[in-house]
């Protein structure tokens, strides 16, 4: 596997594959401490992060690898007007594996070209966000024990979330999982992941307004945050950002195996009050992010079966 730019880049028998070795990481840790001695991971980015990268070091580190890279682009030569393709030209004479994050959607797909080695997409834009989608992944199997069979909500921001967009494709290849868009009209999921997706495959999916009208019927809702970094008019933003406020009230008529998800970070979308209640799993996202993470790192070195017994 030579890169992960989109969901779509990953079959179902990789997915689960990697959803494999994750969980044979977590049973048993020690085994891989050692997978990734002398290599190198560079973490690039070009846009704020705290989970998808320090986890990514937190993996490699976990391997007995080494990590290497900037946190902002204001810490690179980018500042001085240095192109995304030669930065990871660069960094790729540096590394054995890159994961880069981009505030321009297709950023990864264009530096790919000239990358020497793996490179992983951390979230470009609005667009894709795969190793939040194998996180999310992860975690359903872990808690429902199955990827097919569920009616999932997505409550937010559908038009900018990147975790969104990417979570949807993975999911619109399981059998039966029916789509539940819970959004304002402003923030509704893209006309082309409407009709280039759910409508050509066919998708059982519907548009609402409010979660009280829906929460009874789902087995996961997944909150987002609105991406205030994606508006051009900040009075949109305001009036937009509290649409949805997750408690406890508007969670006491969901199924008892309900599971809330969201890829934080999270801003107003949760109350607090949710943060001990069983149904909560956010915080179970991220741990399985380092995880599925050192899965993903392996598996593109292909070092997955140097193990030690
Ligand atoms: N979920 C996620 O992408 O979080 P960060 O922006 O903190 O990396």
């Amino acid at each position: 596997m030579k890169y992960l730019i989109d969901p779509m880049d990953l079959s179902v028998k990789e997915i689960d594959d990697l959803i494999s070795l994750a969980q044979d990481i977590i049973d048993d840790p020690k085994k891989y401490q050692n997978v990734c001695q002398n290599k190198i991971l560079a973490t690039l980015f070009f846009e704020p992060s705290t989970r998808t990268r320090l986890s990514f070091e937190s993996a490699m580190l976990s391997l007995g690898g080494k990590v290497l890279g900037f946190s902002s682009a204001s810490s690179s030569s980018s500042t001085k007007g240095e192109s995304v393709t030669d930065t990871i030209w660069t960094v790729s004479c540096y590394s054995d594996i890159i994961a880069m994050r981009h505030p321009k959607e297709g950023a990864p797909l264009v530096a790919l070209k000239r990358s020497k080695v793996p490179l992983i997409n951390a979230g470009d834009g609005g667009h894709n966000h795969p190793t939040q989608t194998l996180t999310d992944l992860l975690t359903i199997k872990r808690e429902k024990g199955r990827l097919d069979n569920l009616t999932i909500g997505f409550c937010g921001d559908l038009k900018f979330g990147r975790t969104v967009h990417s979570l949807l494709k993975a999911m619109s290849r399981y059998s039966n999982i029916k789509f539940v868009f819970i959004s304002p009209k402003e923030l509704n999921i893209p006309e082309y992941l409407k009709k280039d997706l759910l409508e050509a495959k066919n998708l059982d999916y519907k548009e609402v307004h409010k979660i009280e009208d829906v929460i009874e019927e789902l087995d996961i809702i997944y909150m987002t945050r609105v991406q205030k970094e994606r508006f051009f008019n900040e009075q949109d933003y305001i009036r937009l950002k509290d649409t949805y406020i997750l408690d406890l009230k508007k969670i006491e008529n969901s199924k008892k195996d309900l599971i809330i998800m969201h890829p934080l970070p999270r801003v107003n979308e949760i109350a607090t009050e949710v943060d001990d209640d069983p149904r909560a799993k956010y915080f179970d996202q991220v741990q399985n992010g380092r995880y599925i993470r050192m899965a993903l790192i392996m598996t593109m070195l292909e070092l997955q079966n140097e193990v030690e017994k």
